[in-house]
């Protein structure tokens, strides 16, 4: 049977950059060819529409599809990425769950796992919010691999170690491992924020990538375009690869940060 990549991007800390690093992982695993399922899981504050450059399109969520107000085809937005394919289904807002009439969180992995299954999915992310509830959820009954996103603040480090510690008292399996988003050689340099091996330390969880800061970011997700080139896609593409099990250096292709970084 086809394996399918299921990974959670997750931080009990907000602002982090989970949404970023889920959307530019998407678009490196799409890349590289990939049928991409990309899920909006921040039922309290979605943004990956925006970020997709998708709200036009948008018309039904995760929760019209489970409750049968539409089909899979109806509910997923294709996001256009050279070389492969990205689906996009979007987040409801939080109160459309539970009460008499709506769908339970526990339903949530298995309409996720029918998802993929329906449109054949070779990687599945899922961006989530900076709560435990709904990545808990997910871990027991579908994640495989857990990407949790620190930035160099100590605030982010120290969620990053607590996320680490609840999900896998849920779930001991997962593949646990740490994305260091917003990373600034300068900053590292000067002392005024931590280095690499401090923030991969002190997180005590395995690293499997370093996005770099860059301040086209926030400019290009508020225009809805993806980030398919530059420095944060190229370390993106780096962790994509990683992830799927290849050897990639830390920096390749990431302009000349590796020579600037002191340990
Ligand atoms: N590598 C980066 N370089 C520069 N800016 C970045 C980077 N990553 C994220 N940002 C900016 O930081 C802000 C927060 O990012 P993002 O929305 O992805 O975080 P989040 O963890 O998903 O937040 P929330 O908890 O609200 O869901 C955004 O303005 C984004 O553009
Ligand atoms: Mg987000």
């Amino acid at each position: 049977m086809k394996h399918t990549e299921k990974i959670l991007v997750t931080s009990l800390k907000g602002g982090v950059g989970k949404s970023t690093v889920s959307a530019a992982l998407a678009a490196a695993f799409a890349g590289s060819g990939s049928r991409v399922l990309l899920c909006d899981l921040d039922f309290r504050a979605r943004s990956l529409e925006l970020m997709l450059g998708a709200s036009e399109r948008t018309a039904f969520n995760l929760c019209d599809l489970m409750t049968g107000v539409c089909d899979a085809g109806a509910v997923l937005v294709t996001v256009p990425v050279q070389a492969g394919l990205l689906l996009f289904c979007p987040a409801p807002d939080e109160d459309a769950f539970g009460g008499e009439e709506g769908p339970s969180l526990d339903d949530v992995p298995s309409a996720i796992a029918d998802l993929a299954k329906a449109v054949e999915a070779d990687v599945v992310i899922l961006d989530t919010g900076a709560e435990s509830a709904t990545p808990g959820v997910l871990c027991r009954d579908y994640a495989e691999t857990v990407l949790i996103v620190s930035e160099q603040s100590r605030t982010s480090i120290r969620a990053a170690e607590i996320t680490a510690g609840k999900l896998t008292r849920i779930n001991e399996n997962l593949d646990v491992r740490l994305v260091i988003n917003d990373f600034d050689v300068k900053l590292a340099n000067k002392k005024a924020r931590a280095g690499l091996l401090e923030v991969i330390d002190d997180a005590a969880v395995r690293c499997v990538g370093v996005i770099p800061h860059d301040d086209s970011i926030p400019l290009i997700a508020d225009s809805g375009i993806l980030p398919t080139f530059g420095p944060v896609a190229a370390a993106a593409e780096n962790t994509a690869r990683r992830i799927k099990g290849e050897n990639v250096p830390l920096f390749k292709g990431v302009g000349n940060l590796r020579r600037k970084i002191r340990f």
